[in-house]
């Protein structure tokens, strides 16, 4: 029987949506995939038996737009199969496992995982900067990492990143348990210099959270940022930072596939 694949995910400079759509669309290539923004898509969903949720990692921990949106359509998930890909620049020992386990309380049943190493989209940050060759590979082996995954998938096995508990433990105690303040709430620790920003409005255009509005002239921020960088690394004015004090190196997954 063919398997009623769909898929929503989260994705703030284009890395979860390219795994995504790779991993969809070798799986079935006329499965739907949708932006968790895109509410009015999101019904359409109740109509297929298998959903895979994509997002990036942060801090060990699932998005809280991510996290928020699970329990909100609690109703959408309850008997769903589920299979949960998390993207990360460096490590997350449990980031599908994350919404697994928040997925398993609304009544889904979780198939497996996949972790996606791909390029660092903190880019007011100097750690973990990469060359353009060395992006490039990272894309590539992430691309062979989803073809394998696809393989095992046909072959009846589904994989189990960052699934059960010695997973759970080692994104608990190597990162989540230090940094859970930071992905607890929404932030409101997003910075507009103003001297920089010329009121374009394409952070306002862009933002999944509508967390940013231009008012005379400038950016605003409205503390709900669920920390994507899509609008950091989108701004033409290099004008909003978070982590870090200034932007480094804007990254965007489309400047490196062809
Ligand atoms: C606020 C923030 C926190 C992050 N924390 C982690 C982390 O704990 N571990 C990790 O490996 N990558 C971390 N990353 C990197 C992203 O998970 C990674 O670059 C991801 O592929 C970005 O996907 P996107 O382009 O779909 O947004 C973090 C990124 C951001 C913006
Ligand atoms: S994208 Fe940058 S320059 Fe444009 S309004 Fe937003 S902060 Fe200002
Ligand atoms: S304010 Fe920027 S970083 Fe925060 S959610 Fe919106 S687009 Fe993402």
């Amino acid at each position: 029987m063919e398997q009623k694949y769909c898929a929503i995910y989260l994705s703030g400079t284009g890395n979860t949506k390219f795994c995504v759509e790779k991993f969809v669309k070798l799986l079935d290539e006329n499965a739907p995939i949708i932006a968790i923004e895109d509410e009015a898509a999101l019904p359409a969903l109740k109509n297929y038996e298998y959903i895979v949720l994509g997002y990036p990692v942060q801090y060990s921990n699932a998005p809280k737009m991510v996290r928020e949106h699970i329990v909100r359509n609690a109703a959408l998930w309850k008997g769903k199969k589920v299979f949960c890909l998390a993207t990360m620049g460096a490590f997350s020992g449990d980031g599908a496992g994350c919404s697994a386990r928040l997925l398993k309380k609304c009544g889904a049943f979780v198939l497996g995982g996949l972790h996606l190493k791909m390029p660092d989209s903190v880019c007011d940050s100097k750690l973990l900067k990469k060359s353009k060759e060395e992006k490039i590979e990272i894309i590539r082996r992430a691309e062979e990492k989803i073809e394998r995954a696809v393989l095992q998938i046909r072959s009846g096995k589904y994989p189990q990143n960052g699934l059960g508990s010695l997973p759970h433990l080692v994104g608990l105690f190597g990162q989540r348990l230090w940094f859970y303040g930071k992905t607890k709430r929404y932030s409101d620790k997003l910075k507009i210099d103003k001297a920089r920003c010329v009121g374009c409005g394409v952070c306002e255009s862009i933002c999944p959270m509508k967390n940013l509005t231009v008012e005379n002239q400038v950016a605003a921020p409205h503390g709900k940022c669920t920390m994507c960088y899509r609008c950091i690394s989108g701004c033409p004015q290099q004008a909003i930072t978070l982590v870090g004090k200034e932007v480094v190196e804007q990254y965007r997954l489309e400047n490196f596939i062809s």
